[in-house]
């Protein structure tokens, strides 16, 4: 297989909302974003992927879309993303975006024109109309199934402004066939697929999980796949997440997608015998594929991997988020700086979720009135949801808003994140972004794609070289270890002592 981008790729997720806002409201949009392409490109970044910019009533922050075609106005206009996409490619930046097949919005032509036309009609056919309701959960909590006013219900895995698409409809293929062919066409390198795994639904069988992984998802990505080979470079990306390995790796098959994130690797406690485990066990399913692992530590989904690390469990765990839990974040960010030179010296692509390498911690505090998340609501106000790890990220100054923007940030922003400001890192040679920085650098010219060979080492101990000869250790026990025989010390998650590796520091060597 011919060495291509993504196959090695450092990709970093823009959760717009948050990222920059260019024009005072308090909200990220593309405005922002494009006066901020150059900091991506120094970070040393070759892939963005943006949640949803389409327009939506932000029922889900943007996965309830209410038309695939086109931009939000708050984010900006169809001809500015078009004028990003062909800035971003020019600094060397490829362009990933969301699209979300499992479900649309309530606001979306679609689901009006199925309301409107009424029981039995077509337009009601793609999505899931019952004269009785089903006994699914919503993912977000309560029922997965709303009653419209003629009486009718219809299914909604999420929130209820997400009504599912009914996957046996032709139409429903056809009108996301057409929206990669509208993208593709506007020079986007890749699509990331939302619940990838969850199109399908057997309502019969009785399985209150009766909608993921079912074996007729694949056809699915298999038209998507070969609508993609008819264009140059462009790939699919599975959000595909269940713990079964073997089932996972279907999604990787040769015509299927391109690459999955690694969600094992994400959940994986901050522990030597699981992180190797979950390594090699990630290693074995790709490799035969010949489908590149992915490294994912975090998202907008999960709390921030600072505050993870640092909590008396560090595994993370969708049905117990833990949100809330106390945290040593000292800890958790030695653990975080160690884990991002792991992730981004094992083979394949890595994701960088934005503010990570600003090593953000989770903002717990976030007033509940405030909060937006849907889990917030729909669990009756028990789940604070993911507000936490999507607060507006810190660029520069001393105080709030801190030059995300001139306005007051949508969600509000910790008074101490003055000295986690881009700015602020920036002048600190050992700041966590200066560590993403070298780290991504060094990765571009000797990392990425490929294999790697585990060295002997002590059983808390992580190490293993790469084809280029640099050597990842990462030390997880609590006692110093010597370090192998090398050349010299490319980088280092925290200070050595001598020629000893402190607890929960990696370091790269030649
Ligand atoms: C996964 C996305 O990452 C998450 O943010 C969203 O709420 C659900 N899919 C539903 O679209
Ligand atoms: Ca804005």
């Amino acid at each position: 297989m011919p060495e291509t981008w993504w196959r090695g790729a450092a990709i970093y997720q823009v959760y717009l909302r948050s990222f920059a806002d260019g024009n005072g409201d308090g909200i990220g949009d593309l405005a922002g974003l494009r006066t901020r392409l150059p900091y991506l490109a120094d970070l040393g970044v070759n892939a963005v992927w943006l949640n949803p910019w389409y327009p939506s009533p932000m029922a889900d922050g943007g996965y309830d879309v209410a038309d695939y075609r086109d931009i939000e106005p708050v984010f900006g206009t169809l001809a500015e993303a078009e004028r990003f996409i062909g800035e971003a490619h020019a600094l060397g930046i490829k362009v990933i975006i969301d699209v979300v097949p499992n479900h649309s919005s309530t606001a979306s032509a679609w689901f009006e024109e199925a309301l409107a036309a009424g029981p039995g009609s077509p337009a009601r056919e793609r999505f899931w109309f019952r004269d009785e309701p089903g006994d699914w959960k919503s993912i977000f909590g309560g029922p997965a199934w709303t009653q419209v006013p003629d009486g009718q219900w219809y299914l909604h895995l999420f929130d209820p402004g997400q009504p599912d698409f009914n996957w046996t409809n032709p139409e429903v293929h056809a009108e996301f066939h057409d929206v990669l062919r509208f993208w593709f066409d506007r020079g986007v390198d890749g699509i990331r697929i939302d619940s990838a795994a969850v199109l399908v639904k057997d309502f019969d069988g009785g399985d209150p999980d009766g909608y993921t992984d079912l074996d007729e998802v694949h056809e699915i990505y298999r038209g998507w796949r070969r609508l993609a080979d008819e264009y140059d470079e462009r790939i699919l990306v599975g959000e595909v997440w269940f713990p079964d390995q073997e089932r996972f790796a279907r999604y990787l098959r040769p015509d299927e997608l391109h690459t999955a994130f690694n969600f094992d690797f994400l959940a994986c406690p901050w522990e030597p015998a699981a992180l190797r485990r979950s390594i090699e066990q990630t290693l074995d399913t790709h490799i035969p594929l010949g489908a590149p692992p992915t490294w994912v530590l975090s998202n907008h989904d999960v709390a921030r991997v600072v505050t993870r690390y640092g909590r008396a469990e560090t595994s993370w765990d969708h049905g117990n988020r833990r949100d809330g839990a106390p945290s040593d974040l000292e800890l958790g960010h030695r653990r975080a700086r160690a884990a991002a030179l792991l992730a981004m010296a094992l083979p394949g692509s890595v994701y960088v979720y934005q503010g990570e390498e600003l090593g953000l911690p989770e903002v717990d505090d976030i007033p509940g009135e405030l909060r937006q998340d849907p889990m917030w609501t729909r669990s009756g106000h028990t789940v604070p949801g993911r507000d936490g790890c999507r607060v507006p990220l810190p660029w520069a100054g001393e105080e709030p808003p801190f030059g995300f923007g001139a306005g007051e940030p949508w969600l509000p922003q910790p008074e101490d994140w003055r000295k986690l400001t881009v700015e602020a890192q920036t002048a600190d040679l050992g700041s966590t972004l200066n560590l993403y920085r070298a780290a991504l650098r060094l990765r571009r010219d000797r990392l990425g794609d490929g294999t790697l060979t585990w060295l002997q080492s002590r059983p808390d101990v992580l190490a293993f070289t790469r084809e280029s000869g640099l050597t990842c250790v990462v030390n997880l026990g609590a006692d110093p270890v010597r370090l192998p025989p090398h050349e010299s010390v490319l980088l280092a998650s925290g200070p050595l002592d001598g020629d000893e590796l402190p607890s929960d520091t990696a370091v790269w060597l030649t």
